[in-house]
Protein backbone atom coordinates (compact mmCIF):
# COMPACT_ATOMS: atom_id res chain seq x y z
CA UNK A 1 0.00 0.00 0.00
CA UNK A 2 1.54 3.66 -0.51
CA UNK A 3 0.93 5.99 1.95
CA UNK A 4 0.61 9.70 1.29
CA UNK A 5 1.06 12.50 2.85
CA UNK A 6 -1.15 15.62 2.25
CA UNK A 7 -1.71 18.97 2.90
CA UNK A 8 -5.25 19.11 5.13
CA UNK A 9 -7.55 20.50 1.82
CA UNK A 10 -10.74 19.63 0.22
CA UNK A 11 -9.36 17.10 -1.79
CA UNK A 12 -7.40 15.37 0.79
CA UNK A 13 -10.70 15.58 3.25
CA UNK A 14 -12.66 14.28 0.47
CA UNK A 15 -10.29 11.29 0.20
CA UNK A 16 -9.84 10.81 4.19
CA UNK A 17 -13.93 10.64 4.39
CA UNK A 18 -14.06 7.90 1.75
CA UNK A 19 -11.32 5.99 3.16
CA UNK A 20 -13.39 5.83 6.44
CA UNK A 21 -16.34 5.43 4.64
CA UNK A 22 -14.74 2.26 3.39
CA UNK A 23 -13.51 0.64 6.36
CA UNK A 24 -9.82 2.24 6.59
CA UNK A 25 -7.87 4.17 8.62
CA UNK A 26 -6.36 7.96 8.46
CA UNK A 27 -3.78 9.60 10.05
CA UNK A 28 -4.35 13.07 11.27
CA UNK A 29 -3.04 15.68 13.24
CA UNK A 30 -4.34 16.97 16.97
CA UNK A 31 -2.40 19.29 19.26
CA UNK A 32 -1.52 16.55 21.41
CA UNK A 33 -0.28 13.66 19.17
CA UNK A 34 -0.98 12.21 15.80
CA UNK A 35 -4.10 9.79 15.96
CA UNK A 36 -4.58 6.98 13.90
CA UNK A 37 -8.44 7.86 12.90
CA UNK A 38 -11.50 4.97 12.05
CA UNK A 39 -15.23 4.70 12.20
CA UNK A 40 -15.86 4.10 15.44
CA UNK A 41 -19.25 2.38 14.53
CA UNK A 42 -17.88 0.01 12.98
CA UNK A 43 -16.47 -3.72 14.37
CA UNK A 44 -14.40 -4.15 11.29
CA UNK A 45 -12.94 -0.79 10.95
CA UNK A 46 -12.11 -0.34 14.43
CA UNK A 47 -9.99 -4.23 14.43
CA UNK A 48 -8.21 -2.65 11.40
CA UNK A 49 -6.85 0.46 13.75
CA UNK A 50 -5.82 -2.68 16.44
CA UNK A 51 -4.10 -4.84 13.38
CA UNK A 52 -2.09 -1.59 12.11
CA UNK A 53 -0.76 -0.69 15.49
CA UNK A 54 0.32 -4.47 16.66
CA UNK A 55 -1.68 -3.18 19.66
CA UNK A 56 -3.38 -5.81 22.47
CA UNK A 57 -6.70 -6.23 22.09
CA UNK A 58 -7.32 -5.61 25.60
CA UNK A 59 -6.78 -1.58 25.61
CA UNK A 60 -9.25 0.46 24.31
CA UNK A 61 -9.21 3.25 22.38
CA UNK A 62 -10.77 7.42 22.67
CA UNK A 63 -13.66 8.41 20.31
CA UNK A 64 -12.67 12.01 18.98
CA UNK A 65 -15.73 14.12 17.31
CA UNK A 66 -16.23 17.96 16.70
CA UNK A 67 -16.95 20.80 19.03
CA UNK A 68 -20.86 21.09 17.86
CA UNK A 69 -21.53 16.69 17.68
CA UNK A 70 -23.91 16.02 20.45
CA UNK A 71 -22.42 13.86 23.32
CA UNK A 72 -25.46 12.73 24.29
CA UNK A 73 -25.89 10.67 21.31
CA UNK A 74 -22.30 8.45 22.44
CA UNK A 75 -22.70 8.80 26.70
CA UNK A 76 -24.55 9.02 29.35
CA UNK A 77 -23.14 12.39 30.11
CA UNK A 78 -25.02 12.55 34.03
CA UNK A 79 -22.42 14.54 36.29
CA UNK A 80 -22.94 18.24 36.48
CA UNK A 81 -19.00 18.48 37.39
CA UNK A 82 -18.13 16.74 33.85
CA UNK A 83 -20.30 19.77 32.19
CA UNK A 84 -18.40 21.87 34.19
CA UNK A 85 -15.34 20.17 32.97
CA UNK A 86 -15.87 20.62 29.20
CA UNK A 87 -17.12 24.17 29.55
CA UNK A 88 -13.68 24.69 30.27
CA UNK A 89 -11.57 22.80 28.61
CA UNK A 90 -12.96 21.45 25.84
CA UNK A 91 -12.07 21.41 22.89
CA UNK A 92 -8.54 20.27 24.41
CA UNK A 93 -6.07 17.81 25.15
CA UNK A 94 -8.77 16.56 27.91
CA UNK A 95 -10.10 12.76 27.54
CA UNK A 96 -13.65 12.65 29.30
CA UNK A 97 -14.48 8.90 30.32
CA UNK A 98 -18.73 8.04 30.67
CA UNK A 99 -20.82 5.69 30.89
CA UNK A 100 -21.37 4.32 27.26
CA UNK A 101 -24.73 4.14 25.42
CA UNK A 102 -23.42 1.95 23.30
CA UNK A 103 -23.91 3.96 19.82
CA UNK A 104 -19.96 2.58 18.78
CA UNK A 105 -18.63 -0.64 18.35
CA UNK A 106 -17.38 -3.04 20.98
CA UNK A 107 -14.22 -3.28 20.02
CA UNK A 108 -13.60 0.70 20.72
CA UNK A 109 -13.98 0.03 25.13
CA UNK A 110 -12.63 -3.80 24.83
CA UNK A 111 -15.98 -4.35 26.23
CA UNK A 112 -16.26 -2.01 28.73
CA UNK A 113 -19.36 -0.04 29.82
CA UNK A 114 -17.51 2.95 29.17
CA UNK A 115 -16.59 5.33 26.98
CA UNK A 116 -13.55 7.44 26.07
CA UNK A 117 -14.78 10.69 24.43
CA UNK A 118 -12.35 13.71 23.15
CA UNK A 119 -13.03 17.06 21.55
CA UNK A 120 -9.66 18.06 20.03
CA UNK A 121 -9.10 22.20 19.72
CA UNK A 122 -6.00 21.55 16.27
CA UNK A 123 -7.51 23.17 13.70
CA UNK A 124 -7.19 20.82 11.22
CA UNK A 125 -8.57 17.43 13.55
CA UNK A 126 -11.97 19.83 13.85
CA UNK A 127 -11.97 20.48 10.35
CA UNK A 128 -11.25 16.76 9.86
CA UNK A 129 -13.86 15.25 12.15
CA UNK A 130 -16.77 17.94 11.12
CA UNK A 131 -15.99 17.33 7.34
CA UNK A 132 -16.36 13.47 7.62
CA UNK A 133 -19.00 13.87 10.63
CA UNK A 134 -18.45 10.60 12.32
CA UNK A 135 -17.48 9.60 15.85
CA UNK A 136 -13.84 8.82 14.99
CA UNK A 137 -12.01 6.02 17.18
CA UNK A 138 -8.36 7.03 17.56
CA UNK A 139 -4.80 5.99 19.39
CA UNK A 140 -1.62 7.59 19.23
CA UNK A 141 -0.69 6.93 15.24
CA UNK A 142 2.44 4.89 15.88
CA UNK A 143 3.04 1.46 16.40
CA UNK A 144 2.45 -0.20 19.82
CA UNK A 145 5.04 0.50 22.22
CA UNK A 146 7.02 3.29 20.31
CA UNK A 147 6.98 6.57 20.93
CA UNK A 148 4.14 8.42 19.93
CA UNK A 149 4.59 10.95 16.68
CA UNK A 150 4.18 14.55 16.70
CA UNK A 151 5.16 14.92 13.04
CA UNK A 152 3.57 13.61 10.00
CA UNK A 153 7.28 12.29 9.17
CA UNK A 154 6.92 10.55 12.60
CA UNK A 155 3.73 8.39 11.79
CA UNK A 156 5.38 7.59 8.20
CA UNK A 157 8.31 6.23 9.92
CA UNK A 158 5.82 4.35 11.93
CA UNK A 159 3.39 3.37 9.61
CA UNK A 160 4.36 4.07 5.92
CA UNK A 161 3.00 0.48 3.74
CA UNK A 162 0.06 -0.03 6.29
CA UNK A 163 -2.32 3.19 5.87
CA UNK A 164 -3.12 5.16 2.90
CA UNK A 165 -3.47 8.55 3.95
CA UNK A 166 -1.63 10.88 6.70
CA UNK A 167 -3.19 14.21 6.87
CA UNK A 168 -0.53 16.74 7.43
CA UNK A 169 -0.95 19.46 10.14
CA UNK A 170 2.04 20.35 11.35
CA UNK A 171 3.93 19.97 14.08
CA UNK A 172 1.80 19.08 17.57
CA UNK A 173 2.16 21.94 19.74
CA UNK A 174 1.58 20.48 23.56
CA UNK A 175 3.76 16.84 22.44
CA UNK A 176 1.91 14.88 25.02
CA UNK A 177 -1.15 12.46 24.77
CA UNK A 178 -4.49 14.11 26.48
CA UNK A 179 -5.17 14.07 30.57
CA UNK A 180 -8.00 10.49 30.45
CA UNK A 181 -10.08 11.61 33.30
CA UNK A 182 -12.80 9.36 34.67
CA UNK A 183 -16.71 11.16 34.75
CA UNK A 184 -18.55 8.17 35.85
CA UNK A 185 -18.10 8.65 39.94
CA UNK A 186 -18.79 10.94 42.28
CA UNK A 187 -15.92 12.99 41.23
CA UNK A 188 -13.08 12.90 38.88
CA UNK A 189 -10.26 10.66 38.74
CA UNK A 190 -7.56 11.09 36.40
CA UNK A 191 -6.56 8.17 34.47
CA UNK A 192 -3.52 9.11 32.51
CA UNK A 193 -2.05 12.50 33.76
CA UNK A 194 -1.13 14.92 30.46
CA UNK A 195 -1.61 18.63 29.53
CA UNK A 196 -4.80 19.48 31.74
CA UNK A 197 -3.17 19.27 34.98
CA UNK A 198 -4.62 17.83 37.76
CA UNK A 199 -4.58 21.36 39.80
CA UNK A 200 -7.02 22.71 36.85
CA UNK A 201 -9.54 19.73 37.23
CA UNK A 202 -10.05 20.24 40.88
CA UNK A 203 -10.29 24.01 40.24
CA UNK A 204 -13.35 23.51 38.45
CA UNK A 205 -15.34 20.46 39.82
CA UNK A 206 -13.68 20.92 43.26
CA UNK A 207 -12.07 18.08 43.48
CA UNK A 208 -9.42 15.75 41.59
CA UNK A 209 -8.18 12.15 42.68
CA UNK A 210 -5.48 10.36 40.60
CA UNK A 211 -5.84 6.60 39.75
CA UNK A 212 -3.32 4.37 40.97
CA UNK A 213 -3.30 0.63 40.48
CA UNK A 214 -2.85 -1.24 43.79
CA UNK A 215 -0.89 -4.57 43.16
CA UNK A 216 -3.07 -7.24 42.02
CA UNK A 217 -6.27 -5.10 41.19
CA UNK A 218 -7.12 -4.81 37.75
CA UNK A 219 -6.32 -2.03 35.83
CA UNK A 220 -8.88 1.01 35.03
CA UNK A 221 -7.27 2.29 32.19
CA UNK A 222 -5.88 -0.76 30.84
CA UNK A 223 -3.39 1.23 28.58
CA UNK A 224 -1.47 2.23 31.50
CA UNK A 225 -0.24 -1.12 32.43
CA UNK A 226 1.95 -1.29 29.20
CA UNK A 227 5.69 -0.71 28.60
CA UNK A 228 5.13 2.79 26.25
CA UNK A 229 6.36 5.12 24.32
CA UNK A 230 9.94 3.43 24.02
CA UNK A 231 12.80 4.95 21.54
CA UNK A 232 14.89 2.39 19.53
CA UNK A 233 17.75 3.48 21.64
CA UNK A 234 19.24 2.05 24.36
CA UNK A 235 18.13 4.46 27.45
CA UNK A 236 19.56 5.34 30.94
CA UNK A 237 17.20 7.43 33.41
CA UNK A 238 18.51 9.78 36.47
CA UNK A 239 16.82 11.44 38.82
CA UNK A 240 17.32 15.92 38.61
CA UNK A 241 19.63 15.29 41.68
CA UNK A 242 22.11 13.15 40.14
CA UNK A 243 23.45 15.63 37.26
CA UNK A 244 26.66 14.77 38.15
CA UNK A 245 26.58 10.91 38.10
CA UNK A 246 24.52 11.15 34.94
CA UNK A 247 27.67 13.13 33.62
CA UNK A 248 30.17 10.84 34.64
CA UNK A 249 28.45 7.94 33.53
CA UNK A 250 27.80 9.63 30.45
CA UNK A 251 31.97 9.83 30.01
CA UNK A 252 32.51 6.34 30.09
CA UNK A 253 30.26 5.18 28.33
CA UNK A 254 31.69 7.67 25.38
CA UNK A 255 35.33 6.25 26.53
CA UNK A 256 33.88 2.86 26.09
CA UNK A 257 33.02 3.82 22.12
CA UNK A 258 29.14 4.12 22.77
CA UNK A 259 27.24 6.65 19.85
CA UNK A 260 26.16 8.04 23.19
CA UNK A 261 23.79 11.51 23.44
CA UNK A 262 21.92 13.14 26.61
CA UNK A 263 18.43 14.43 26.98
CA UNK A 264 17.96 16.76 29.85
CA UNK A 265 16.28 20.56 30.53
CA UNK A 266 18.30 23.51 29.36
CA UNK A 267 20.17 24.54 32.56
CA UNK A 268 21.87 20.97 32.30
CA UNK A 269 22.92 21.11 28.80
CA UNK A 270 25.95 22.55 29.32
CA UNK A 271 27.33 19.97 31.58
CA UNK A 272 27.78 17.46 29.08
CA UNK A 273 30.30 17.80 26.05
CA UNK A 274 29.14 20.66 23.38
CA UNK A 275 26.50 19.37 20.37
CA UNK A 276 25.54 15.99 22.54
CA UNK A 277 22.63 17.25 24.82
CA UNK A 278 18.77 16.97 23.62
CA UNK A 279 17.57 20.08 24.87
CA UNK A 280 13.68 19.57 26.73
CA UNK A 281 13.65 23.50 27.38
CA UNK A 282 12.96 25.40 30.44
CA UNK A 283 9.62 24.41 31.78
CA UNK A 284 7.00 21.90 31.84
CA UNK A 285 5.08 23.37 28.86
CA UNK A 286 8.15 23.09 27.14
CA UNK A 287 9.53 19.97 28.09
CA UNK A 288 5.80 18.50 27.33
CA UNK A 289 6.02 20.14 23.10
CA UNK A 290 9.70 18.85 23.05
CA UNK A 291 9.79 14.87 24.85
CA UNK A 292 8.70 13.03 21.62
CA UNK A 293 10.09 14.97 19.27
CA UNK A 294 13.61 14.44 21.21
CA UNK A 295 12.98 10.91 21.22
CA UNK A 296 12.75 10.77 17.59
CA UNK A 297 15.93 12.79 17.27
CA UNK A 298 17.96 10.49 19.49
CA UNK A 299 16.89 7.27 17.57
CA UNK A 300 18.30 8.77 14.60
CA UNK A 301 21.24 10.44 16.09
CA UNK A 302 22.74 7.69 18.96
CA UNK A 303 23.01 4.28 19.92
CA UNK A 304 22.49 5.27 23.66
CA UNK A 305 20.68 8.06 25.69
CA UNK A 306 21.16 9.57 29.05
CA UNK A 307 17.75 11.45 29.88
CA UNK A 308 17.92 13.31 33.22
CA UNK A 309 14.99 14.06 34.79
CA UNK A 310 13.84 17.54 34.92
CA UNK A 311 13.60 19.20 38.59
CA UNK A 312 10.56 21.34 38.15
CA UNK A 313 7.31 20.02 39.64
CA UNK A 314 3.87 20.16 39.93
CA UNK A 315 1.30 21.39 37.18
CA UNK A 316 2.23 19.26 33.65
CA UNK A 317 5.66 17.79 35.28
CA UNK A 318 3.01 14.73 36.48
CA UNK A 319 2.53 13.74 32.59
CA UNK A 320 5.73 14.99 31.78
CA UNK A 321 7.76 12.24 34.02
CA UNK A 322 5.00 9.70 33.53
CA UNK A 323 5.59 9.95 29.92
CA UNK A 324 9.75 9.86 30.32
CA UNK A 325 9.71 7.08 32.98
CA UNK A 326 7.86 4.81 30.80
CA UNK A 327 10.16 5.82 27.55
CA UNK A 328 13.48 4.86 29.80
CA UNK A 329 11.56 1.44 30.51
CA UNK A 330 9.85 1.97 33.68
CA UNK A 331 6.78 -0.53 33.93
CA UNK A 332 4.44 1.47 35.76
O1 LIG B 1 -3.98 12.83 23.08
C1 LIG B 1 -4.50 11.73 22.95
O2 LIG B 1 -5.27 11.24 23.82
C2 LIG B 1 -4.18 10.93 21.67
C3 LIG B 1 -4.77 11.69 20.48
C4 LIG B 1 -4.62 10.93 19.19
O3 LIG B 1 -6.11 12.02 20.73
N1 LIG B 1 -4.70 9.60 21.76
C5 LIG B 1 -4.16 8.66 22.56
O4 LIG B 1 -4.76 7.42 22.43
O5 LIG B 1 -3.24 8.86 23.30
P1 LIG B 1 -4.13 6.10 23.02
O6 LIG B 1 -4.93 4.99 22.45
O7 LIG B 1 -2.67 6.07 22.74
O8 LIG B 1 -4.42 6.17 24.56
C6 LIG B 1 -5.75 6.06 25.06
C7 LIG B 1 -5.75 5.91 26.57
C8 LIG B 1 -5.23 4.55 27.00
O9 LIG B 1 -4.44 4.71 28.18
C9 LIG B 1 -6.53 3.79 27.29
O10 LIG B 1 -6.34 2.73 28.21
C10 LIG B 1 -7.42 4.89 27.82
O11 LIG B 1 -7.10 6.03 27.04
N2 LIG B 1 -8.85 4.59 27.64
C11 LIG B 1 -9.56 4.56 26.48
N3 LIG B 1 -10.83 4.19 26.70
C12 LIG B 1 -10.96 4.01 28.03
C13 LIG B 1 -12.05 3.64 28.88
N4 LIG B 1 -13.25 3.37 28.42
N5 LIG B 1 -11.79 3.54 30.22
C14 LIG B 1 -10.56 3.81 30.70
N6 LIG B 1 -9.50 4.17 29.95
C15 LIG B 1 -9.69 4.27 28.63
MG1 LIG C 1 -0.58 5.76 22.51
Amino acid sequence: MITRICPIDGSSLAEAKRILETGGTVAFPTETVYGLGADARSDEAVRGIYAVKGRPSDNPLIVHVHQDYDLNELVFDDRPYAKLLRDAFLPGPLTLVYKSRAAVSSAVSCGLDTLAVRVPQHAGAQRFLRYVGLPVAAPSANRSKHVSPVTAQHVYGDLAGRIPLILDGGACSGGIESTVCDVTGSSPVILREGLVTREQIAAVAGSCGVYKAKEGEQVRSPGMKYKHYAPQCKTVLFPAEELAGAVSYFAEREQAGSRIMALCEHAAASAFPAGKALDLGTCGKEFAANLYERLHEAEERCDELVAVEPRERGGVMAGVLNRLRKACGAEK
